[in-house]
C-alpha cells in the first residue's frame, strides 16, 4: 500500500517518544528508518531521565530532552508515544498529550488499566485517539481485534497467560524441577525479571492486562481490585510432580468468564492438563483463547515482551494513528462502558480442587481431613500419599476435589489447618476445566 506521504505529499507526522529504554530505543529506530521516512514518520523528541547515557540507538542531535514540556509544548509533535511505564508521571503527560490534542499510543498497562476510562472520554473530548495495543500480550494482536474484528461477537470468556516472567519461571520449575528461589534466579539473570519480581511473581502486571481485556472484550469497567489475585510463590518443585502424576502441569492463568448471569475475573494459579494447547505454551510465550458466539474459540500466541515484539504493536499503532492524521483510516477506540453485567466474587466461583498437606503419618490422620471436607460439602475425587518421611513419620498428602464452591473450600482448609495431625495445608491450587477434561 503506499504511504500517506506518497500519495497526498502532506507535511511530515511528528513523533514524541516519552522514554527511551529498550522498547523506546526500538521504536525510535523504526521510526527513524527508512521505512518509517517513506511513511512520513519524523522523530521530533525523546524524554529521558540522563541525557547522557549511551543508547542503542543514534538519535537526531537535539532530540534527547530531560524536559517532558519540549515534548508535550511542541506543536511539531503529533503523536505522543509514551514507554515509561508505572503510573505516574505518566499518567499526567498522558492526560496532558490528549488535553493538548495530540494523539496518544501507549504500552503502559497499569495507567490503562487504572484509568483507562477517564483517558478515553479525554481522547473524544478533544478528538484524538488513544491507543495502546502493546500494554497486553507485547507483540501479539489483542487489543485492536476485540475492538475492531471481534466486535459484532458476544465473548463468553477469555483465558490467557499474559506473564511471560512467570510462564518463563513456571516452565523451568516444570521441566527441569528447579525450585521457585531458583528458577526465579534463572530468570533475573537472562533480563526477563526485574531486580524487584513483585510486579510479575505476585501477579500485578496480569490483572492491569486482564483488567484491560476484560473491560474491551465485555464493555464493564474491571477495577483491578475487583480482580481476584494470586501469585506463583507458594508454587513448588513437588507440586508439578505430584500434578505430572495426575495428569497436570501448572500456569499462571488470567481469566474473564461470563458465568451465572455475571463476569468473573481472575488471576492465580491453576492446574491445567498436559495434553491441552494452553499446557505446551512455554517460556516467554504469552496467549490469550477467547471465545465468542460468532467465532466460537480463538487462539493468538505469541511474544508476550521483549523490545521486537512490544516495538511492533507500537508501531501498528503509530501508523494506524498516522493513517487518520493523514485523513486516510480511522481508529477504533475503547466503546464506553455500557453493559449491566454484574462483576461476581471469587467465592462463588466453583472448580475441583489439589490440595497439598504435610501430614503427621499415622492412622486416622486421613479421616479426619476427609471430616473437615465432608462437613463443607467437598467430596474427595482421589489421594496420593507422597514423599513418606518414616523417620519423622510425616508425609505429604496430595487430595483432588470434585468440583466444590471456592468459599466452602477456604473454609475447609481453614479447619483442616487447625487439626493437630496436620502440620499446615502446603498450597491449594485450583483445576482449570477444558473440554478434555470434564
Ligand atoms: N513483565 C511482563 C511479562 C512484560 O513478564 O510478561 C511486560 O508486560
Amino acid at each position: 500500500m503506499p504511504s500517506m506521504n506518497e500519495t497526498n505529499g502532506s507535511a511530515p507526522i511528528g513523533i514524541g517518544l516519552l522514554g527511551l529504554g529498550v522498547v523506546g530505543s526500538a521504536v525510535a529506530a523504526s521510526v527513524l528508518s527508512n521505512d518509517g521516512q517513506k511513511r512520513g514518520l519524523k522523530l521530533c523528541g525523546a524524554l529521558v531521565r540522563d541525557a547522557s547515557r549511551q543508547r542503542a540507538v543514534e538519535l537526531p542531535s537535539g532530540s534527547v530532552t530531560t524536559d517532558p514540556d519540549i515534548i508535550l509544548d511542541s506543536p511539531d509533535i503529533d503523536i505522543v508515544v509514551e514507554l515509561m511505564g508505572g503510573e505516574e508521571p505518566a499518567l499526567e503527560y498522558i492526560s496532558r498529550a490528549l488535553a493538548g490534542g495530540k494523539h496518544v499510543v501507549t504500552a503502559n498497562k497499569e495507567v490503562i488499566s487504572k484509568h483507562g476510562e477517564r483517558l478515553r472520554a479525554l481522547a473524544t473530548e478533544h478528538n484524538v485517539s488513544l491507543q495502546y495495543e502493546a500494554s497486553v500480550g507485547g507483540g501479539i494482536p489483542i487489543i485492536n481485534p476485540l475492538l475492531d474484528d471481534l466486535s459484532a461477537n458476544e465473548l463468553l470468556s477469555l483465558r490467557a497467560i499474559i506473564n511471560g516472567t512467570t510462564n518463563y519461571i513456571l516452565t523451568e520449575m516444570a521441566s527441569g524441577g528447579a525450585s521457585f528461589d531458583d528458577a526465579l534466579a534463572d530468570a533475573q539473570g537472562l533480563g526477563f525479571a526485574e531486580a524487584d519480581p513483585t510486579a510479575d511473581v505476585d501477579a500485578f502486571d496480569a490483572v492491569y492486562k486482564i483488567s484491560i481485556l476484560a473491560r474491551l472484550a465485555f464493555g464493564v469497567s474491571v477495577p483491578v481490585e475487583s480482580i481476584y489475585r494470586e501469585g506463583i510463590r507458594k508454587t513448588a518443585s513437588q507440586d508439578f510432580r505430584y500434578a505430572g502424576e495426575l495428569g497436570y502441569t501448572i500456569k499462571l492463568l488470567a481469566i474473564a468468564r461470563r458465568e451465572n448471569g455475571g463476569l468473573l475475573v481472575r488471576v492465580h494459579p491453576a492446574l491445567v492438563p498436559v495434553d491441552v494447547p494452553m499446557a505446551k505454551v512455554e517460556g516467554v510465550l504469552n496467549v490469550v483463547e477467547a471465545e465468542g458466539d460468532l467465532v466460537g474459540p480463538l487462539w493468538l500466541q505469541g511474544r508476550g515482551a521483549g523490545a521486537e515484539p512490544t516495538a511492533s504493536a507500537v508501531m501498528g499503532d503509530v501508523l494506524r494513528t498516522a493513517s487518520v492524521i493523514g485523513g486516510t483510516g480511522n481508529v477504533r477506540q475503547a466503546r464506553p462502558i455500557d453493559s449491566e453485567l454484574p462483576l461476581l466474587e471469587m467465592d462463588e466461583h466453583q472448580c475441583k480442587f489439589y490440595v497439598r498437606l504435610t501430614v503427621r503419618d499415622r492412622p486416622g490422620v486421613l479421616a479426619q481431613i476427609a471430616g473437615a471436607l465432608g462437613e463443607m460439602e467437598i467430596s474427595i475425587a482421589s489421594v496420593l500419599q507422597m514423599d513418606t518421611d518414616a523417620e519423622l513419620k510425616n508425609a505429604d498428602l496430595v487430595i483432588m476435589t470434585h468440583p466444590a464452591r471456592e468459599a466452602n473450600m477456604q473454609r475447609a482448609v481453614e479447619r483442616i489447618d487447625a487439626l493437630g495431625d496436620v502440620d499446615n495445608v502446603a498450597n491449594l491450587i485450583r483445576v482449570e476445566s477444558y473440554p478434555t477434561d470434564r
